[in-house]
């Protein structure tokens, strides 16, 4: 069994990023821009923007964080995300979510210009995801993806179940994942609806779960051999934590994880990879990778 360690592939791949952006610098080119929107304080999205933030210096690109109470109105809102839309200087930008009530999400998401949107929720960027053109492609399952490839984990041809069918994570995931280009495997999506759930996970090479639910996947439910990616970050009470919470994963690691050929933790695995498949996204915008 081997662990997948995402904070470890997180560290080396920000360095490849920095370096990229020193020569992009040193040849007289322009340093890559991240602008992100947050409203409110929900503890998770300002440790989420802050981290972002932390990262962008790190990787040694330019950031601005546009902060917006609660109380914003959706057209003042939409009015910032034309500006940073018009922005010469910003490559790339995002909106944290979730919203409060009274916007739409969608409508914000929407409002933003594919060109810019480096977290990959545009439906231009979701939709050339799902037929293989280039595009941003959303921080989670990039960074999943990136982790089979480093750890060389065999995927063509491989039967994949996901678990989840959000549109963040399950359904790009899958997208991916069954895309010759990328995983080219036999994929099947689980989610609370699914009738035989637990058999489905146990005729599978490779489980993605990403449903939310804490140690939800359990030994009985993983063949022997399998790789198994766990996309749960639960925050549950925990007494002992300066912050009062752990993190917990979708899988019951300590019996599931003797029966894997690969597993990632939580905390480690996933989550740490994401901020950085966001820096990812930010250098190809200030490269014009994708779009002009
Ligand atoms: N909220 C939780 N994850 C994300 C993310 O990847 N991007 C944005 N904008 N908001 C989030």
């Amino acid at each position: 069994m081997q662990i997948i360690d995402g904070k470890r592939t997180a560290a080396l791949i920000k360095e490849e990023i920095a370096a990229e952006v020193d020569r992009i610098v040193a040849a007289g080119g322009k340093r890559p821009h991240l602008s992100a929107i947050l409203v409110g304080h929900d503890g998770g999205s300002e440790t989420y923007v802050h981290n972002k933030v932390l990262v962008c210096e790190a990787c040694g690109f330019k950031s601005t964080l546009y902060r917006f109470e609660e109380t914003v109105s959706e057209e003042e809102l939409l009015a910032q995300v034309e500006r940073l839309n018009q922005d010469e200087d910003v490559d790339g930008f995002i909106v944290q979510l979730p919203l409060p009530q009274h916007i739409s999400e969608q409508k914000v998401i929407e409002a933003i210009d594919f060109r810019k949107d480096v977290d990959g929720f545009h439906p231009v960027n979701v939709g050339r995801m799902a037929i293989g053109l280039p595009c941003y492609i959303s921080a989670t399952p990039k960074g999943i993806l990136e982790l089979l490839q480093r750890y060389h984990v065999g995927t063509s041809g491989k039967k994949c179940v996901i678990l989840g069918r959000s549109n963040i994570v399950g359904k790009p995931m899958a997208q991916l994942m069954m895309q010759k280009q990328y995983g080219d495997a036999t994929v099947t999506v689980c989610h609370s609806h699914s009738r035989d759930l637990k058999k489905e996970c146990r005729e599978a090479d490779i489980i993605i779960a990403a449903i939310g639910r804490p140690e939800f996947v359990t030994a009985d439910m993983v063949k022997e051999g399998a790789t198994v990616i766990d996309v749960g970050t639960t925050r549950v009470p925990d007494a002992t934590k300066k912050n009062g919470f752990r993190l917990s994963g979708d899988v019951k690691f300590d019996e599931v994880a003797p029966k894997c050929a690969f597993i990632t933790p939580v905390p480690g695995g996933v989550g740490p990879m994401t901020i950085c498949m966001l820096m990812k996204n930010t250098l190809s915008a200030g490269k014009k990778e994708f779009y002009e």
